[in-house]
């Protein structure tokens, strides 16, 4: 069997199905000085590996970027805005930037690729930050007001709009975990107030997108894992999944789509998230190896929501490109069982374009489709790229390369 022998009807995907990559501002530009995570990796107490510094200096490459995805045979790409640099002063927008952006989706729609542009992917400006981040009364507005300016500006380009990127991460991380900026640990009420404004804040930049120019799909993404109970943690699974997901689930009602994001399993007991299971492979992430979680997940995500599932991330962080392949082939399958039984799902995006910077982490993971040589840039095609681009031309799995 080789890439190129025909898909069988069983594997093949509906008409329009949405094969992409995806990438975040922070992760591939470099030179984001002025956010929150900035200032986060250089804070020592943070736990953070190295700084994003040039990150995959795409600030400056982003026309090798939409080459790498039109080359690969890809019909979308997904990318972010980088709210600081377009608002790097409150209400102060700089034109430079928005038409920079602007460039980016004209360069897409050139190549018949479409632009799914998202708003907010983890970084706050820091001028907002200073005065309370998303605890700040009027953080939900601010943030709408940004969205209904760049609306404003390239909105007739846009082809689906992310507003927020895993709209449930802000909350958990930044005031629970205590791993993502401002840090803070296991405070409930203020993790449950950031949920709120969150939510709020998207609500509001959906009626921004809507009442601009263009018309395209607006809806948020969520991180979601298959979350399963050991013995005695059904309560405590319960509760997770609500503040966790559902509550941002039921936030989407006049959406229209739904983004699923969901990397693997998480296990909880009678005291809350318990250890994977042994024997279970690991991923460079530490998490397990589960492809089967992304099928869970847009079963959940369409019942609990009634909308269109759109895979906005998937994929594997690990050095064995081999390795991805297969897990990708595993996803796919469980989406084609999905579709089978009806679930709505519109596209696939691989996470990522290009090895990049993975947060806290680094640039340690490994999720890209293609390397990049921390010296020169240069961008390099691993086999899952050519492997992926000959799925989506085919709209079917086909086998891994010989
Ligand atoms: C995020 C990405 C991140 C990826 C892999 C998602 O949580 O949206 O920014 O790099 O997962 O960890």
């Amino acid at each position: 069997m080789s890439v190129n022998d025909p898909v069988t009807p069983e594997m093949s995907f509906p008409e329009g199905f949405l094969w992409g990559t995806a990438t975040a501002a922070h992760q591939i530009e470099g030179g984001n000085v002025n956010n929150d995570w900035w200032a986060w990796e250089h804070n020592p107490d943070s736990g953070c590996t190295e700084s994003s510094v040039d990150g995959c200096d795409s600030l400056h490459r982003w026309p090798e970027d939409v080459e790498l995805v039109a080359g690969m045979g890809l019909g979308a790409y997904r990318f972010s805005l980088e709210w600081s640099r377009i608002e790097p002063a409150e209400g102060e927008f700089s034109l430079a930037a928005l038409d920079h952006y602007r460039r980016i989706c004209a360069a897409c729609r050139e190549r018949n690729i479409v632009p799914v542009v998202t708003f907010h992917h983890f970084t706050t400006p820091t001028w907002l930050t200073a005065r309370g981040g998303w605890e700040a009364s009027d953080a939900p507005e601010v943030f709408a007001r940004f969205v209904a300016r760049v609306g404003s500006h390239f909105g007739d380009l846009i082809g689906w709009a992310c507003t927020i990127n895993e709209i449930n991460l802000i909350g958990v991380m930044g005031y629970a975990l205590g791993s993502s900026p401002p840090g803070v640990k296991d405070d409930f009420v203020r993790h449950l107030a950031v949920n709120d404004a969150m939510v709020k804040a998207h609500r509001l930049a959906v009626d921004a997108l809507r009442s601009g120019p263009g018309k395209f799909p607006v809806g948020l993404t969520l991180s979601m894992d298959e979350m399963v109970a050991d013995p005695g943690g059904e309560d405590i699974l319960a509760a997770a999944q609500e503040v966790l997901e559902d509550r941002f689930m039921r936030a989407t009602t006049g959406d229209d789509f739904m983004g699923v994001q969901c990397y693997s399993r998480v296990h909880f007991g009678p005291e809350g998230q318990a250890p994977n299971e042994p024997g279970v492979p690991l991923t460079q992430m530490g998490y397990e190896y589960w492809p089967q979680g992304v099928e869970h997940c847009a079963r959940r995500a369409a019942a609990i929501t009634g909308i269109p599932v759109l895979l906005t991330e998937s994929g594997i962080a690990t050095d064995n490109d081999t390795e991805r392949i297969t897990y990708i082939s595993e996803v796919l399958r469980g989406v084609r069982r999905a579709l089978d039984d009806g679930v709505d799902i519109r596209g696939y995006f691989v996470w990522s374009l290009l090895d990049n910077f993975e947060w806290s982490l680094g640039f340690r993971p490994k999720f890209g489709l293609h390397s990049v040589d921390p010296k020169t840039f240069a961008r390099r095609p691993k086999p899952s790229a050519s492997w992926i681009g000959a799925v989506a031309r085919a709209n079917g799995l086909v086998p891994a390369p010989a």
